[in-house]
């Protein structure tokens, strides 16, 4: 930075627009607009000025015939210096009008300047369709976060949140804050701990979720609560995961699974609004076993066609081994491979265990009824991509069927997404939001040998099967649900417990011992002994759907300061190591290695 440049005071003067409010009403009026210098052009004289806010970016012209001082002024500035400018709107000459933007038809001719403070060379263009590492983006977050597309993400952000919290308030719910310095949470995750300085060797963890709190709620008697509420989890990171990520968090007194529903889609339906989409209610409800069964996951992207099992058109044909499916799956107006794309789903299917019989025109020689019937069932036509898939002998493990439909699952999205140029099948401005309910109640952890909860260990078994928690675990469903958007996990729930005999079935199905139930969650279950009515709820992936909504593909790129796929914030150089003192102080003495 030169130094010499005088800057100016703000003292008391007043904004009376944003930049990107002018239009041509405004013509005539006064007005005094600040912010930051986008582009400044000098055509012999006449100097413009893109001066750029949140709202947009209006131009400022200075007229070479104008007041001297301010010419000179005007030609200090240079780009992201901070600057106001006051002066009168005026209409531009119709072959100046710049339709591409809102304030493309008017102009300041400014009277007054004011250079408020001057900027470095900034490390990056303000433009969105520049090359920026992601390094540079997130160690300079406060210059990215300028560019017109993070300040339409981050806004759009807000507007969600706020449409969320007047759609939830009009239901009659309530926003209450739960602590961050408490007890390891039941999400499964690992969790972040803070030490204790007044208790040495105690630690704090932060919530995984406000799970048992909002259950404690209910038990107080608030009947519906939600939060918009962070929540830490230490995981592996990815495009769609943060150590710190938003829920909007909701739970309610006496629903059945349908009434939480009634709540959660008016609510989806508005947020979508803000960004202008449209969604259609109620959402495409399946059971987890109809998901698997078609899609091969429990989050089906419903953009693509299901899959079918189609053991009985092909009985005796020895493609794949005993009780195992047989699947065909197609993926629309992709028509006749290429050898080498072929052999490339081929490898790909073989890789998760599959064998795919991937030619079409064989298969119809070799089976021409069965496949006859099977294009009618699948509805696939002569230009549609056609395989089948199958195992040669049944995978090892709780759930082989299981096994065999996910690997199809995946080779079902591989060739969606490998020829979404073709169709444009996964069309981003689509979406296909479905609930994914009955999900089994436990699953087997092979590491641990023994049943886990599928969802947590305070959720519901259905009526119907509270009688095998213990005979049965593979075979109990449970009241629990997710929302699902595109193929992303959006929302996840349930109907929880509220009998202490019932949670104490389902805490010895899981093999925890009283005793140990009681040192993990001793005040829940305290809880559930003093009137707990019917409750459950759900917590929707805030930031994933905000993701979804502006367009993006990673939830970086809608949280203001986020983490790195590291875990690290290379703007604040987070984490860091801290002086021994407060180490000391913490009781803490770390091991050298
Ligand atoms: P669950 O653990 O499924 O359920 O979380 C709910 C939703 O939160 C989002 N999510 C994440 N988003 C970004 N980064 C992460 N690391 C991350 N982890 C989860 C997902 C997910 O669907 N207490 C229960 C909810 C309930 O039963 O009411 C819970 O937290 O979109």
């Amino acid at each position: 930075m030169e130094g010499s440049l005088q800057l100016d005071f703000l003292g008391e003067l007043r904004r009376t627009h944003y930049c990107g409010e002018l239009r041509p009403t405004d013509a005539g009026k006064r007005a005094v607009v600040m912010g930051w210098v986008h582009r400044r052009r000098d055509l012999g004289g006449v100097i413009f000025l893109h001066v750029r806010d949140r709202e947009g970016v209006a131009q400022a012209v200075f007229h070479a015939d104008g007041d001297a001082a301010i010419h000179a002024r005007a030609e200090q500035i240079r780009s992201e210096f901070v600057v106001a400018v006051e002066g009168i709107v005026a209409l531009r000459t119709p072959e100046t009008i710049n339709a591409s933007i809102p304030t493309g038809a008017v102009e300041i001719v400014v009277e007054k300047v004011w250079i408020l403070n001057e900027s470095r060379t900034p490390p990056f263009p303000m433009e969105d369709n520049v090359d920026v590492s992601e390094e540079a983006r997130l160690k300079y977050r406060f210059v990215d976060l300028r560019r017109p597309r993070m300040q339409r993400n981050i806004i759009l952000r807000s507007k969600i949140a706020l449409e969320a919290r007047k759609a939830l308030y009009e239901q009659g719910f309530l926003e209450i804050e739960t602590p961050f310095m408490t007890r390891s949470t039941p999400e499964g995750a690992r969790d972040f701990l803070v030490p204790s300085r007044v208790n040495p060797g105690a630690f704090y963890a932060l919530p995984q979720s406000p799970q048992i709190f909002k259950q404690l709620l209910m038990v107080s008697g608030f009947d519906k609560y939600f939060q918009i509420v962070r929540c830490f989890r230490d995981e592996d990171l990815r495009a769609d995961r943060q150590y710190e990520f938003t829920q909007i968090d909701i739970e309610m007194s006496f629903p059945q699974q349908d009434r939480v529903f009634e709540a959660i889609e008016p609510l989806v339906q508005r947020m979508c609004k803000v960004a202008g989409f449209d969604i259609p209610a109620p959402f495409v409800r399946l059971t987890y076993d109809q998901a698997m069964r078609s899609y091969g996951t429990d989050k089906p992207d419903l953009r693509l066609p299901p899959f079918h099992i189609v053991n009985d058109l092909f009985a005796g044909a020895g493609l794949c081994a005993d009780n195992t499916p047989l699947v065909a799956l197609h993926v629309p107006k992709t028509g006749q491979l290429t050898r080498r794309e072929r052999d490339e789903l081929k490898a790909f299917g073989q890789e998760k265990g599959l064998r795919v019989y991937d030619d079409a025109k064989r298969l119809e020689r070799d089976f021409p009824q069965a496949m006859a019937a099977l294009r009618l069932r699948a509805g696939a036509g002569e230009e549609d991509l056609l395989l089948l898939c199958g195992v040669g002998e049944a995978p090892a493990g709780h759930r082989p069927e299981e096994t065999v439909l996910k690997a199809c699952g995946q080779l079902r999205l591989q060739a969606g997404n490998r020829f979404n140029d073709r169709h444009k099948l996964l069309d981003a401005a689509s979406l296909q939001f479905l609930w994914v309910v009955d999900f089994p109640m436990f699953e087997w952890d092979e590491e641990e040998k023994r049943w886990m909860a599928a969802h947590h260990p305070f959720t519901s078994v259905l009526d119907e099967h509270i009688g095998k928690l213990t005979t049965d675990p593979a075979g109990c469903r449970a009241k629990s649900y997710d929302l699902v958007l595109n193929g992303v996990e959006l929302a996840s729930g349930s109907i929880r417990i509220h009998r202490r005999d019932v949670q104490s079935q389902v805490f010895s199905a899981l093999g925890l011992s009283e005793e140990e139930a009681r040192h993990k969650f001793g005040f829940l279950l305290d809880a559930l002994e003093y009137g707990a009515p019917p409750h459950g709820g759900a917590a929707i992936g805030f930031d994933r759907l905000v993701m979804i909504l502006a367009g993006e593909t990673s939830i970086r790129d809608v949280i203001a300061f986020p983490k790195t796929a590291k875990g690290t914030d290379l703007m604040c150089e987070a984490p860091s190591e801290v002086p021994d003192r407060l180490l000391r102080d913490l009781g803490i003495q770390l091991r050298k290695s």
